[in-house]
């Protein structure tokens, strides 16, 4: 099926053809003056500059060609050359009837699918997730809704941080509470306890405080960095405690990542690649690429690029690095997962990190014909600009960030013993609970993806939640007041028929909605999800004009009700995918004060 632009490119690319102008050059976009026309096509002026010619005699060639054409209701020539097209009513509404009657609303699918491996959320062992963790699995499940939804196969994995000093740290500063503990004993090789009496909070208190230590004292650091070692090494009892540690994060990170719902395929971590750090050694030795620096293992760049340090294999007391935990993952991941393709969602700051893992990895040839590609994000600030801190002054923690929604959702939502419909008060509060949580990782999710990802933003704690303006609440809010027209119209027996357009809204939502495949194509090419948030605000507020000029229940004739609820349940259908893309539920019915 194909979109209505791709309708309009390929009349004009016949048109082209046949006036043997370069068909390249046939395409058409969205108006930029909507009062004039609903497309236009810039093709004239490029092709005038190839074949050194007049641009508007070229326009008016092709104008005069698509006249002809009773799909199209007018065409001008504007401005040095542009060709404006107002579509045929006929056209529209066929296009839009049959995306109405297409299961996937008439959006195109990839040719061939590829494999992609997404590296996103990515907690480290022991340290709460913050705001930019926030980001990263926020963008990372949008982008895999998106690529999963254009018909490309992926693999989401939340590559743990679970393999550094970090962890060194930690099981110096237990070892320094508890000296007896078993996990000590050099000699002991097995039966080590099966629980360990922390929770995640603790274990961040203990980082905290071994941080604090190691910071101070280079010994400190040094005892960490050859403990990490020991423990990638094999060290029994070290290894039983990580185990512990590991665990127990997890199962924290996961209950933050399901509130959020945000889910992975696979929860793998840089650990996981240790093995494969051993062949990594051996291929760059064969390949000649390492050398030895001050005792660690090395692989110098290129500096015919931009001049970079070197990336650092193994450092010299023998311990595995972050660059080469990724160069092994990147390994498994082309040799075991069969990927085409690999996006790293992290912030910005980690950019050096990544062009020299992808500079390595291509020295090493680990990944042929693979794209890599890293997905840089800018910091979550504060109103102060600077980056988001607790009141406090602290790090502010996902779990806060959650709190801190719902607190501004409650605000808008009625008191259980006002609203009816439910069985029982107690009923009514378990369902405002629920919303509550829905429409609180809503706000959190759509004033992120709303903006740029490159860009930081600063998290507008007055508005983020409130039902009107660019949010998610209010995208949410759209769905279930077309639910609650449906079941309206529905009860007075009118049901979706031909689509009629009779009006200038009614012109306009079916225009807005016809955009649907080009927006989620262009999201996709560009990995942006705030194309679809914008999208899916500016439809909100073309149904909200639409609905206030054209009733329903009282429309001019059967004909016309029936036209406009194919067109308001069309829209729903459409909001719905757009918050399922950007990882947002769609509650059936909204509740405010
Ligand atoms: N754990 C890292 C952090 O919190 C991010 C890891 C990103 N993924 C990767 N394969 N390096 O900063």
């Amino acid at each position: 099926m194909l979109s209505l632009e791709n309708v309009i490119n390929q009349k004009l690319h016949n048109c082209f053809e046949k006036l043997g102008l370069n068909p390249k050059f046939a395409v058409v976009k969205v108006s930029d003056r909507p009062d004039l026309s609903d497309f236009q096509c810039n093709g004239a002026l490029a092709l005038a500059k190839e074949q050194h010619k007049n641009p508007r005699e070229i326009a008016t060639n092709i104008a005069d060609m698509l006249k002809d054409d009773a799909d199209f209701e007018k065409i001008s020539i504007d401005g040095p050359g542009f060709i404006n097209i107002t579509i045929s009513n006929n056209l529209l509404s066929k296009v839009i009837f049959d995306m109405s009657n297409d299961a996937r609303l008439g959006c195109a699918q990839v040719e061939k699918p590829l494999n992609i491996v997404m590296d996103y959320g990515a907690p480290n062992v022991a340290k709460e997730m913050h705001v930019g963790h926030l980001r990263s699995a926020v963008i990372g499940e949008s982008v895999k809704r998106i690529e999963r939804f254009v018909g490309n196969h992926v693999i989401a994995d939340t590559h743990l941080g679970d393999w550094g000093t970090p962890m060194g740290m930690i099981i110096s500063e237990i070892q320094l509470d508890h000296p007896d503990w078993p996990y000590f004993d050099d000699n002991k090789k097995d039966g080590f306890p099966d629980t360990l009496p922390y929770s995640v909070e603790d274990l961040t208190e203990i980082y905290k405080r071994a941080n604090a230590r190691c910071k101070e004292n280079e010994d400190e650091r040094q005892k960490a960095r050859i403990i990490t070692a020991r423990l990638q090494d094999g060290h029994a009892g070290y290894r039983a405690l990580w185990q512990h540690l590991r665990r127990i994060s997890v199962d924290a990170v996961k209950q933050n990542f399901d509130k959020l719902d945000v889910s992975f395929d696979l929860w793998l971590g840089e650990s996981d690649a240790h093995e494969t750090c051993y062949k990594i050694l051996d291929i760059a030795a064969a390949k000649g690429v390492s050398e030895k620096d001050d005792g660690a293992i090395i692989i110098r760049m290129d500096e015919a690029n931009k001049p970079k340090p070197p990336v650092i294999l193994q450092k010299s007391d023998g311990g595995f690095t972050y660059h080469i935990t990724d160069l092994a993952t990147i390994k498994m991941r082309v040799d075991d997962l069969k990927a085409d393709e690999i996006i790293y969602f992290t912030d910005k700051r980690q950019a050096l990190h990544f062009e020299q893992v992808f500079e390595a990895a291509g020295k090493l040839g680990i990944a042929p014909n693979v794209k890599l590609q890293h997905i840089g994000f800018g910091t979550v600030n504060g109103p102060d600009g600077k980056p988001f801190k607790t009141r406090d002054g602290g790090v502010m923690k996902l779990e806060d960030l959650i709190l801190l929604s719902e607190n501004k959702v409650r605000e808008s939502m009625p008191e259980a013993k006002d609203v009816e419909g439910f069985a029982s008060v107690a009923e009514a509060q378990k369902y405002i609970d629920e919303l509550v949580s829905e429409i609180a990782v809503a706000a959190m999710k759509f004033q992120d993806l709303k903006n740029n990802i490159a860009s930081g933003y600063a998290f507008e704690v007055d508005d983020f939640a409130k039902f009107d303006g660019k949010t998610g609440p209010y995208i949410q809010y759209a769905v279930a007041r077309i639910n609650s027209i449906m079941r309206k119209t529905e009860a007075a027996g009118i049901q979706c028929g031909e689509i009629i357009i009779s009006n200038k809204e009614e012109r306009d939502l079916a225009l807005k909605i016809a955009q649907l495949n080009n927006i989620i194509w262009r999201t996709h090419l560009e990995k942006e999800p705030s194309i679809i948030s914008d999208y899916a605000y500016s439809l909100a507020q073309t149904f909200s004009s639409f609905y206030n000029a054209s009733s329903i229940l009282n429309a001019e004739t059967p004909q016309l009700a029936a036209s406009r609820l194919r067109l308001a349940r069309l829209t729903r259908d459409i909001l719905k995918l757009l918050l399922y893309l950007l990882g947002i539920k769609a509650p059936e019915v909204m509740l405010k004060k």
